[in-house]
């Protein structure tokens, strides 16, 4: 059985994060809010208990772990050096939405957090659970997306317990998450650093602190040899229903609908409020077309809502590629398997 306790300022909070200490320094692993996305977390240096993360996602061994710390200091103790275009953004972004990947120092975590790379990818998450959680435990902690592997990660703890009931011991519930996209990583063994997953931090931020940095998604030189994090080749996010990219066009949405129907099937469009009047059988708004942090924050809850509905096909409008719009869109390309819509 799960137990998912409310953490808020009326309950005992003390006790909740008591038990969920416990539980983590017992071998145990214990879900949790991040800015970005619930989080399934285990002592680090517990293989033991890491191996439980990978069965309760049902996640490929070959995917690596983020090691999540409540002091950015505690790094030192863990990786051989940290190049300055790191530190810089560590002290810029901290505690926040990036991954730093750096060298690790051998045997400090357990092997299957690395999944035997000589890396290890690194963040401080910048919501109170989380890090009073970390300072009280005093240990870092390995925590992918709470999700079972494929599916949308979790924004809420009602989506952990709708994966994971019956596989983890406890969740703690602090509600729904601020961006709703999982963090910025990016590799900072090489020079230029190498943006690895698109996320909250952009590469624009990037750029304002340390220059160059290498996307993947804008860069077209060497495109098959830029290395993407390990865990961006596996199928993700997707719901049940197929998923089709379309863009905001107002002509475009109309007959795709029209087409559908016409087909006797059913649609649920993800769009901007302006798309509501087109007569979809569900619609899932992702706010104002201009407001893309309001889109990245509700995306996964939508797609998740699809699984609730009987529809045949899902379509979703594309963001502009902007600023947290790549990130938005890296996740929709995954999430309808490149799929776009062709009337
Ligand atoms: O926002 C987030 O990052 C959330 C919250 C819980 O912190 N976590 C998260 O973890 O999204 P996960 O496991 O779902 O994604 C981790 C990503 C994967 O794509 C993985 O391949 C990559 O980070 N990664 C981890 N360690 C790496 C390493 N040493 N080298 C390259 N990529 C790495
Ligand atoms: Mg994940």
């Amino acid at each position: 059985i799960t137990t998912r306790l409310i953490v808020d300022n009326n309950v005992n909070k003390t006790q909740a994060y008591t038990q969920a200490v416990e539980k983590l320094i017992q071998g145990e692993i214990v879900a949790f809010p991040t800015e970005t996305v619930y989080g399934l977390g285990a002592i680090a240096t517990n293989e033991q208990a890491v191996a439980k993360i990978f069965e309760a996602k049902g996640r490929p061994s070959d995917n690596p772990l983020i090691v999540h710390v409540g002091e950015a200091h505690h790094i030192l103790k863990y990786v051989k050096d940290i190049p300055q275009k790191a530190n810089d953004c560590i002290e810029t972004f901290w505690p926040g939405p990036l991954t730093v990947i750096l060298n690790a120092i051998p045997n400090t975590f357990a092997p299957n957090v690395t999944a035997g790379l000589s890396t290890v990818g690194l963040r401080m998450p910048d919501h109170p659970i989380a890090l009073e959680l970390l300072r009280r435990l005093g240990q870092p902690v390995a925590a992918p997306s709470a999700n079972r592997s494929g599916k949308p990660s979790p924004t809420t703890a009602l989506h952990v317990e709708k994966d994971l009931q019956g596989r983890i011991p406890l969740i703690l519930d602090g509600g729904a998450t601020g961006i709703g996209l999982e963090s910025t990583v990016v590799d900072f063994t090489v020079d230029p650093p190498v943006i690895l997953r698109p996320g909250g931090v952009t590469a624009q931020m990037l750029r304002d602190v340390i220059g160059e940095v290498i996307d993947p998604d804008t860069t077209t030189v060497e495109d098959e040899t830029v290395p993407r994090a390990p865990g961006m080749k596996y199928a993700h996010y997707a719901p049940d229903a197929p998923v089709f990219l379309i863009e905001p066009d107002h002509e475009a949405v109309e007959n795709a609908i029209t087409s559908i129907h016409m087909k006797h099937q059913k649609v649920a469009l993800l769009a901007p409020d302006e798309f509501k009047q087109y007569h979809a059988d569900w619609f899932f708004s992702l706010g104002n077309q201009q407001n893309l942090e309001t889109s990245a924050r509700h995306l996964y809850a939508h797609l998740r809502s699809c699984d609730d509905t009987v529809t045949d096909i899902i379509l979703v409008t594309v963001p502009i590629k902007t600023g947290v719009g790549a990130a938005i869109l890296n996740r929709l390309e995954k999430a309808a398997n490149g799929n776009w819509w062709h009337s």
